[in-house]
């Protein structure tokens, strides 16, 4: 908060009486470029670019997957999830680095498309998807296509849907597997040790039409549980307790040597580094921790390095700020804020994500947000012109990877290739 002096003071044309500010400026937060996006706005140049584009970091991915790969404890299985690496391009390069053949799949046309184009790939539902969607899905392959069919893990939450999952076996004289989310403490439903999880083995036993692919039990709410006076590792125990439940009711119907070899799937990025054995889970699922848009900035993904980026050209770069109607207010707004020396409109906007560099970037508030051309500020010391590139973080990766088009690959300082994604879809 400015200091009141009592004397009048005229900045940028406005008087403000008897309340000259012993001003607590705010400091100039911009700085020059650093050399790693000057390298990649070189590269997005030379590739004749000038769109909004994500560009990869294709030798940071590798880092990445190498780093998760080497985490994983003797015989933990590792499943990309497809959601949050939404390109087939990109979900082949990491399964032939990682060496997984493990997808976690979260809605219909992805799932058509994978099968397709990976049908040796076993892909587990993230999300139990309506009966609706499993009868689109069947019909959306070719008699060649089927092969996959056996290699889908359909996960269910309800007695409800089970008989509904049955009801399209038995119509498609085909046996569907089936993965059975548990909730182990994350609330989304998902069923717990109890009457309904025991009615869903049973049924599940007893209909030749399916068959027991394992169980499913995400738990990202352990990451947020703060670790003092031991919550977190009672949050942990718990979970670990009510999927432990799980298995003993599987092995009851199913037998120990079968419940072994059954999927025991667990974890997102957020939580994979919480298991240092196969002892309940037997895989892990992970795929944001290897792009590492800003919400996976935590304690237990350090090592992990951001490796994907917005880059979008610089439309226009003012070397002041101005507010339409409150132009009045802009003189004395600006001199208290360094960070207002400078304006630019990028090339887009809007998007979840983050301003990187050049450093001190700012949305501006009060000129609020926009998807055609945005504002942002900076200090003096702000090193950019028109044509350049600014570079942004995404917060998250599975519905900003999908807003760009192609993404463009990054390596050895030029952009190598570009990797179709998905069409958007939920
Ligand atoms: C069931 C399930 N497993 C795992 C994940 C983890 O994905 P990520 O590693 O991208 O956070 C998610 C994310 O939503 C999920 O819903």
């Amino acid at each position: 908060m400015p200091k009141v002096n009592r004397r009048t003071l005229l900045v940028g044309g406005v008087a403000v009486a008897g309340a000259g500010l012993a001003l607590a400026r705010s400091a100039d937060e911009s700085g020059p470029r650093t050399p790693y996006f000057k390298e990649m706005q070189s590269a997005l140049k030379d590739a004749g670019i000038a769109q909004p584009t994500l560009v990869i970091d294709k030798a940071r991915l590798n880092e990445n997957i190498d780093l998760l790969v080497s985490d994983l404890p003797a015989d933990m299985g590792y499943r990309i999830v497809s959601k949050s690496l939404p390109s087939v391009d990109l979900l082949r390069h990491i399964r032939t680095r990682s060496g997984s053949d493990r997808l976690m799949t979260f809605n219909q046309p992805m799932l058509s498309t994978l099968s397709k184009e990976m049908p040796d790939a076993n892909q587990l539902l993230g999300k139990p998807l309506p009966a609706q969607a499993a009868h689109n899905y069947f019909s959306s392959l070719t008699v060649e296509d089927k092969a996959a069919l056996q290699n889908v893990q359909w996960l269910v939450d309800t007695p409800q849907r089970l008989n509904e999952y049955k009801a399209i076996a038995d119509a498609q004289g085909t046996v569907l597997p089936i993965n059975i989310e548990l909730d182990v403490g994350l609330h989304r439903g998902g069923v717990k040790p109890g009457d309904d999880l025991a009615t869903m083995l049973t049924t599940i036993h007893e209909a030749p039409s399916l068959s027991f692919a394992g169980f499913m039990g995400y738990e990202p709410h352990l990451a947020k549980v703060p670790s003092i006076l031991g919550w977190q590792t009672r949050a942990r125990e718990t979970a670990l307790g009510i999927y432990t439940q799980a298995l003993a009711a599987a092995a009851a119907i199913f037998g120990e040597t079968e419940i072994n070899t059954v999927t025991r799937n667990a974890a997102g990025s957020p939580t994979y580094r919480m298991y240092k054995n196969t002892d309940v889970a037997n895989e892990i699922s992970a795929g944001s921790a290897l792009v590492k848009p800003t919400d996976f900035d935590t304690e237990l993904l350090q090592g992990f390095q951001p490796a994907a980026f917005i880059a979008t050209p610089v439309i226009k770069a003012l070397d002041t700020t101005e507010t339409a109607v409150l132009e009045f207010a802009d003189g004395m707004r600006n001199f208290m804020d360094r960070n207002l020396d400078q304006t630019i409109f990028i090339h887009g906007g809007h998007w979840l994500a983050k301003p990187e560099d050049p450093p001190g970037l700012r949305l501006n508030k009060t000129f609020g947000r926009s998807s055609n051309q945005e504002m942002l500020n900076g200090g003096a010391a702000l090193d950019i012109k028109a044509d350049d590139f600014v570079f942004l973080r995404p917060t998250q990766s599975e519905a900003v990877f999908l807003q760009f088009g192609d993404i463009a690959v990054y390596e050895d300082g030029k952009i190598t290739g570009f990797w179709p994604v998905f069409p958007a879809s939920a």
